[in-house]
């Protein structure tokens, strides 16, 4: 069952780009005693969220920051590298890059996405939650498209 508002994030390890490589950051870490936008896409360099999903958060990353938003989480099944690399690509310096190599977040919170057929694997659905003290606050959910889980509809909601 995938996870609902009132629940608390799952205690989880991320990958994200240190100095030095990949560092483990925990869903503590990101999330205890901050307000923070967490959003998921299916996968670093696909269309959708390249062209739309990433860039929508970093243009608004100010606007959404301004309302209180200690941090701006972008996750996805994919290896810190390739996470870094999109980041960088898409000059998403403002948010961080949160890999979920094996998909053991996107697991945890009953949000994983079989993607076998397309060749992708196992990923995420496409998401975007606020998250508070750890705690969910809302959780916007894309079957098709991007729009409940849009920078645009997060920041209204914020
Ligand atoms: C996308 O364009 O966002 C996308 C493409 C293939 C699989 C998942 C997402």
């Amino acid at each position: 069952m995938a996870i609902q508002v009132g629940d608390t994030l799952p205690s989880v390890t991320f990958k994200v780009m240190g100095e030095n490589g990949p560092e483990s950051v925990s869903t503590e870490e990101l999330f205890v005693g901050k307000k923070v936008v967490l959003f998921a896409v299916p996968g670093a360099f696909t269309p959708g969220c390249s062209a739309t999903h990433l860039p929508g958060f970093v243009v608004n990353a100010d606007k959404i920051k301004a309302k209180g938003v200690d941090a701006i989480v972008c996750t996805a099944v994919n290896d810190a590298f390739v996470m870094d690399a999109w980041g960088k690509s898409q000059n998403a310096e403002e948010i961080i890059m949160a890999g979920d190599g094996n998909a053991e977040f996107a697991k945890a919170i009953g949000l994983e996405l079989d993607l076998t057929e397309r060749g992708l694997g196992v990923r995420s659905k496409r998401y975007a939650m606020i998250v508070n003290d750890g705690k969910v606050e809302l959780l916007n959910i894309d079957t098709t498209g991007i729009d409940a889980s849009s920078a645009e509809t997060i920041l209204a909601a914020l």
